[in-house]
């Protein structure tokens, strides 16, 4: 079998992951990693026997290089993105993609123009229970979709200084809710607030309105000394609740409740199989560059909402 050969941008606490499942990977071959941390960059390479960058320009020249996970530092994603797509490079772009929609806009184009994949890392979707709540929600199982509730809190995590607890958390369920409505909310209305960070929001309860009454709410932030990762929906026959850490689900209908079980599967690993099965077949991927875009406009909208004290309206 012919392996796609990628490497990995920012090697920090979560793009390391990336290295170790494309080296796991039987359809992938890690061929370099990148990071402007030179001990870092080289710890990494040399964990996985491979080459170290610390510039990604010169890594670009790697012509071994077909398929890139970009992993750095919030602000740096976007561009360090557009490099890779102007070297003709298919990218997988961590969450949030961008600080801006305009960034975001361009990465859109560049990637369209090549003819390039671009996909961003909403990780959530890959969880098998929520692939099963979506079918369940599309086929009307749980009768009519009613509201949904997403839960993630933790404690401050010491490495995140560059963006606010609402594009670095809160906009995985963001994705989650557009992913499972199967559609984009009408309104936003958030409040938002700062206990601990100086600079960024570390906490943010967010609302969505959709067409017919529908909604959804989210709750994120960094204050919660443990930490939990929950999904409900409500439907008007029954109810689903997702835990995604133990990836466990339970079903409530009016006269039995039930757990389907799922095997407990990496979901970095379903993430980047899926990303490398998209290129090699030339399929549209689960999660699109315009998913991406999307969700990051809904959460500037939660953030001007909190700021205006007002429901903003979504185009
Ligand atoms: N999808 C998910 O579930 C998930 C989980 C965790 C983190 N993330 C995302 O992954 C990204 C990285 O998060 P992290 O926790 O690993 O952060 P981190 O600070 O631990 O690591 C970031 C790394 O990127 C490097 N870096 C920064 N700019 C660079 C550049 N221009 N070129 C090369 N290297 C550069 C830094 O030196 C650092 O090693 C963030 O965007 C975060 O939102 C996603």
């Amino acid at each position: 079998m012919k392996t796609l050969g990628v490497a990995v941008i920012g090697t920090g606490a979560w793009g390391k992951n990336h290295a170790r499942v494309y080296k796991e990977l039987a359809s992938t071959e890690l061929v370099a990693i990148c990071d402007v941390n030179g001990e870092r960059a080289r710890a990494i390479a040399d964990q996985f026997g491979v080459k170290a960058y610390t510039s990604s320009t010169r890594m670009l020249k790697n012509e071994k290089i077909e398929a890139v996970s970009v992993c750095t530092w919030s602000t740096n994603l976007a561009k360090e993105t557009l490099k890779v797509l102007k070297a003709g490079r298919h990218v997988l772009v961590e969450k949030p993609m961008a600080t801006n929609m305009k960034q975001a806009k361009e990465l859109l184009e560049t990637a369209e123009k090549n003819d390039l994949h671009l996909t961003v890392g909403f990780l959530m979707r890959f969880i098998p229970g929520l692939q099963h709540i979506r079918g369940a929600v599309e086929n009307k199982k749980i009768g009519e979709l009613v509201c949904a509730t997403a839960r993630r809190v933790s404690q401050w995590p010491e490495r995140i200084g560059d963006v606010g607890v609402v594009k670095d958390t809160a906009i995985h369920d963001i994705d989650v809710m557009r992913y499972i409505f199967n559609e984009n909310p009408i309104t936003v209305y958030a409040k938002t607030g700062s206990m601990r960070h100086i600079k960024f929001e570390d906490y943010a309860q967010i609302m969505l309105t959709y067409e017919g009454g529908k909604s959804a709410f989210i709750e994120s932030n960094w204050l919660t000394p443990y930490k939990t990762r929950l999904l409900t929906v409500t439907g008007s026959d029954a109810i689903m609740r997702l835990d995604y850490m133990t990836q466990e689900l339970w079903i409530e209908e009016p006269k039995e409740n039930l757990q389907p079980r799922y095997l407990w599967q990496e979901p970095l690993k379903l993430e980047l199989q899926h990303f490398a099965n998209c290129i090699w077949k030339k399929e549209k991927p689960l999660v699109t560059g315009a998913d991406g875009l999307k969700a990051l406009q809904i959460a500037e909208a939660a953030l001007r909402s909190s700021a205006k004290n007002r429901a903003i309206k979504l185009k």
